[in-house]
């Protein structure tokens, strides 16, 4: 136990006498297309990346094109032995495991499904490791807080010295229109403490909450309300047309759709299947004027005519928001974009993989608060 309290008092003492040219050294575990390192960005926390880890050509693509090669790495996280972490030195980790084995459509096979085995493996390591990470935030699925997985989670941060605090949130939370209610684990080393006190329970709001709500911009002039969705939308129209729901899909899925006008308030979490599948997957917006919109809706559901109801249907001028609009609910910055060469279904498909990056800056600045 010496050489790991002489490590934490160590690295206690370095933060304290940080100056800003000091920076945590952070491992990004499972980074896709770097939602977290962007939220850190977003929390003013100086960092450098150590070491930014996924399998997946595809987000890595993403990824470099928007952070560059350095500490980037694809590979399999099961590749990693303890002895690499611990010479990496770390002082953050923040990961995003594999979702499946714990979703609501998977087979919840939970750890004995193969993709939990990084996972697995990552906690074995933290159990290792003599020099600790001081700060870790973790991010899953609505469904992990039940699960082996979290039970196992939670073993690692009690027997690893950490103190901790589990949350499911959303972004309504944060006043954003969008519905991504997610689970969140944020842990740091015991010598220091969080600056709320933590609770056993999975909380369902922030601490302070109020403090962390989104600020709305200039222009909208009731700050009191939730953003309407078109502060998100794309203020060039040129290839809206792209996105337009073709007749086939808008025949047989519209009823199913979730609809929304520009000046609503929430949006359905887009997933990884946006695009592809009509039900549960994310919203799709009216182009027309609400109320005109809403009325031929009704219209073209009290049709009993097939070439009529489309006719009603394509007057909504009914799209997908662009990857680009999902990208902005989620909160990335202007400046995130996609390679040239990444197809419109990748586009959607790594999204609906991340995470709502003002959420996480959020809760990485309740992370790193400490207590007065
Ligand atoms: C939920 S996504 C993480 C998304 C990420 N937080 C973001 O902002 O894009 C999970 C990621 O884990 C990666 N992954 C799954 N198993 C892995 C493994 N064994 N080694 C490395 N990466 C893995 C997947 O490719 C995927 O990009």
């Amino acid at each position: 136990m010496a050489a790991v309290d002489d490590c934490l008092h160590q690295n206690i003492f370095q933060k304290e006498n940080s100056t800003n040219k000091e920076r945590y050294r952070l491992l990004e575990l499972y980074c896709g297309i770097g939602g977290m390192r962007f939220a850190l960005n977003a929390a003013g926390i100086p960092y450098e990346i150590v070491a930014a880890i996924d399998i997946n050509p595809v987000v890595n693509a993403i990824y470099k094109h928007n952070f560059g090669s350095q500490g980037h790495y694809q590979k399999n996280i099961l590749s990693f032995t303890s002895s690499d972490i611990e010479n990496m030195k770390i002082d953050i980790i923040t990961m995003s495991p594999p979702c499946q084995p714990f979703t609501r459509v998977g087979l919840k096979k939970d750890i004995e499904d193969e993709r939990s085995k990084s996972f697995l493996h990552i906690l074995t390591i933290l159990n290792e490791l003599q020099r600790k990470p001081f700060y870790i935030l973790l991010e899953n699925v609505m469904g992990f807080e039940k699960s082996e997985a979290r039970n196992a989670l939670i073993q690692t941060m009690e027997i690893s010295g950490y103190r901790y605090q589990e949350f499911l949130l959303t972004p309504q939370d944060f006043y954003i229109p969008n519905s991504r209610l997610r689970y969140y684990l944020i842990a740091k080393l015991r010598e220091e403490r969080f600056s709320f006190i933590e609770s056993q329970q999975l909380l369902r709001e922030m601490p302070n909450s109020s403090s962390y709500r989104f600020e709305c911009p200039e222009w909208c002039h009731n700050k009191l309300t939730i953003y309407p969705l078109k502060y998100f939308l794309e203020k060039e129209s040129g290839n809206l047309e792209l996105y337009l729901i073709p007749d086939h899909v808008l025949l047989k899925y519209w009823s199913v759709f979730d609809i929304v006008d520009e000046n609503n308030c929430n949006s359905c979490c887009f997933t990884k299947a946006y695009h592809r599948y009509a039900r549960g997957t994310g919203s799709v917006l009216l182009s027309i004027e609400p109320s005109e919109g809403y009325r031929i809706l009704q219209l073209a559901s009290e049709s009993e005519d097939t070439k009529e109801r489309l006719t009603l249907l394509k007057q909504l001028g009914l799209r997908y928001f662009t990857p680009k609009e999902v990208a902005n609910i989620m909160l990335y910055p202007d400046n995130f974009s996609f390679p040239s060469d990444i197809s419109v279904k990748q586009m959607y498909k790594s999204l609906g993989n991340s995470i709502n990056v003002y959420v996480v800056s959020c809760l990485m600045k309740l992370l790193f608060q400490k207590r007065d």
